[in-house]
């Protein structure tokens, strides 16, 4: 499980000084989800999870007469994201629960998240705030990951785990793979109010390693963020140094034309909020 106390701390923390390796790790994911998310016109948007800001910051500049505002739990990525966007006059970087958070005179018609929101402890009450706080018919798209076993970065890790480390968390338990289930996440969209949902698997290369070593590159991420750096934290030395030995043949299985690239899935999901 991964929840909003982890997001504030160590998680929060470990996301903030790796943002260049999570942005080059979902780099195709995001030019889909920047796709959905671009095509209207757009007053204010809102980034639910805005983590360092990627997202945020590439409809800030594309749209330069909208006002964008990423919200964010963890103060350590919000400090950076202010840092990537001080050079533009219409983003905000604020921090706060997305479940909760209200600006004054805001209404966003666009609502965006790069798996930002299957954090919630209860996603309906979640999403039906976020209904309330939209624009009346404001669109809304996020991404999510599908199923560990649809997610090589994931799956392959914990397959070289130690027994008894790493077990997947309950089904629906805030984390990473909380939104797995379409239907579930169909149901959460419906019941908060949103309309029109829809959904779209997309397939992408999860970038891991790149640069003069780009095994190495990958290992050192893995160690740091991720179910194998949770689970490596964990470990006797011995334990910890035949693990890494494993998980270094993998990522060499994975080497191809200078980067190591993991297989990953998400649903690019789509709604719009009730007309008012
Ligand atoms: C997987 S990261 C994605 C970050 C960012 N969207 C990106 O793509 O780089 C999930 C983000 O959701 C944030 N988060 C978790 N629970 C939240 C909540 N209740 N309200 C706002 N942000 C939350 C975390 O702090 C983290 O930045």
């Amino acid at each position: 499980m991964t929840d909003k106390a982890e997001w504030e701390g160590r998680v929060g923390r470990t996301w903030a000084a790796e943002w260049q390796r999570t942005d080059r790790s979902f780099a195709a994911l995001t030019e889909r989800l920047l796709g959905a998310a671009t095509g209207a016109a757009i007053a204010q948007a809102l980034d639910i999870g805005c983590g360092a800001g990627e997202v945020s910051l590439a409809l800030a500049r594309a749209n330069p007469d909208a006002q964008v505002v990423g919200v964010d739990v963890s103060n350590e990525l919000l400090a950076a994201a202010r840092v990537r966007g001080a050079d533009l006059p219409n983003i905000a970087f604020e921090l706060g629960d997305a479940a909760r958070w209200t600006r004054a005179g805001f209404a966003p018609d666009l609502l965006v998240s790069r798996h930002g929101v299957m954090f919630f402890p209860d996603p309906v009450a979640a999403f039906t705030h976020l209904a309330r706080l939209a624009a009346a018919g404001a669109r809304l798209a996020f991404t999510c990951f599908r199923d560990p076993t649809e997610n090589a970065w994931a799956s392959g890790l914990t397959a070289l785990l130690p027994s008894g480390l790493g077990a997947p968390p309950p089904p629906g338990e805030p984390g990473p793979f909380a939104f797995a289930d379409k239907a579930r996440v169909k149901r959460i969209l419906a019941e908060a109010g949103w309309r029109d949902a829809a959904f779209e698997a997309i397939d992408f290369p999860y970038v891991a390693g790149g640069g003069d070593d780009p095994v190495e590159d990958a290992l050192s991420y893995f160690l740091a963020i991720g179910p194998a750096a949770r689970a490596a934290a964990q470990m006797e030395n011995g334990e910890r140094a035949q693990f890494i030995e494993r998980v270094r043949a993998f990522l060499h299985d994975h080497l191809e034309d200078g980067r190591v690239a993991l297989q990953a899935g998400a649903w690019l999901f789509t709604a719009h909020a009730p007309d008012g």
